[in-house]
């Protein structure tokens, strides 16, 4: 088996306008140029992707999108779909982000949605999945988990889960300065692994990357990193700068 090639994406979520964008991928590019063994994905706000794609030209960083929409077309004000994401150069989307499953209503159904229609049209998924503090606190992580993956990934073959990365975001971590300790992430991100194996195959299983997130920095990467099953981060706020997110990419230098 090959081993899994960790992967670093850095969420921006709300933050940057077209200008800032642009400056914060020159500083990227700069910073992280010359690295190797490891893949590389930033998703800025939509407003910003198609500057971003041209900055990119030529980079191994690759373009995600935050969300989209499952419909190919029509009358659906406010919404992207896929083609529009393809077209204008992304790789990856981002799907279910706990801010999209609070503050959106996004279910595991629309989830499960959404990571078809993103799939058929050729795009990667990296599909986020993660419990609640209140759901932690009443003992209910796993069972949460568990429900997010089969229900998230519902009808989906061997051959679609190549193109799925996993988030593994415990909601209580994102955004709050508490991280999960490694030995915790690990706990779950096996969980996740052993029911992707109970779904699909050992080899589906060991192949599937699986991310964690939330407050990931350049302190806490290498710890994680050394962890059996975690395969890379998705990074939100430490991906807003070029110097924490480039170290959290030069993490095997730390
Ligand atoms: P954070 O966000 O790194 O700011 O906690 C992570 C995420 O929501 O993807």
């Amino acid at each position: 088996m090959m081993g899994r090639l960790p992967f670093m994406a850095g969420n921006w979520k709300m933050n940057k306008t077209t200008g800032e964008a642009i400056d914060l991928v020159r500083e990227l590019k700069a910073a992280i140029s010359g690295v190797k063994g490891v893949e590389v994905a930033v998703a800025p706000p939509f407003t910003a992707l198609y500057a971003v794609c041209k900055e990119l030209e030529g980079s191994f960083i690759r373009l995600a999108a935050q969300n989209l929409y499952w419909e190919e077309k029509g009358a659906f004000t406010g919404e992207v779909s896929p083609l529009m994401l393809k077209e204008v150069g992304c790789h990856y989307v981002i799907i279910g982000h706990s801010e999209r499953r609070q503050f959106f209503g996004e279910t595991d159904e629309t989830v499960n949605r959404r990571i078809k229609a993103a799939l058929a049209q050729g795009l990667k998924v990296i599909f986020c999945i993660g419990e609640t503090l209140k759901e932690k606190e009443e003992g209910k992580t796993f069972s949460v988990i568990e429900r997010q993956v089969e229900d998230g990934l519902k009808n989906l073959g061997d051959k679609e889960m190549e193109n799925i990365v996993i988030a593994y975001e415990p909601v209580w971590a994102i955004g709050t300065g508490k991280t999960a300790t490694p030995g915790q992430a690990e706990e779950v991100h096996r969980f996740i692994r052993g029911k992707i194996e109970k779904l699909y195959s050992r080899e589906v299983s060991e192949e599937i990357r699986i991310q964690y997130g939330g407050s990931v920095t350049p302190e806490n990467i290498k710890g994680l990193m050394e962890q059996a099953n975690i395969d890379g981060a998705l990074v939100g706020g430490a991906s807003l700068k070029a110097e924490s997110f480039s170290k959290i990419v030069r993490f095997k230098e730390l």
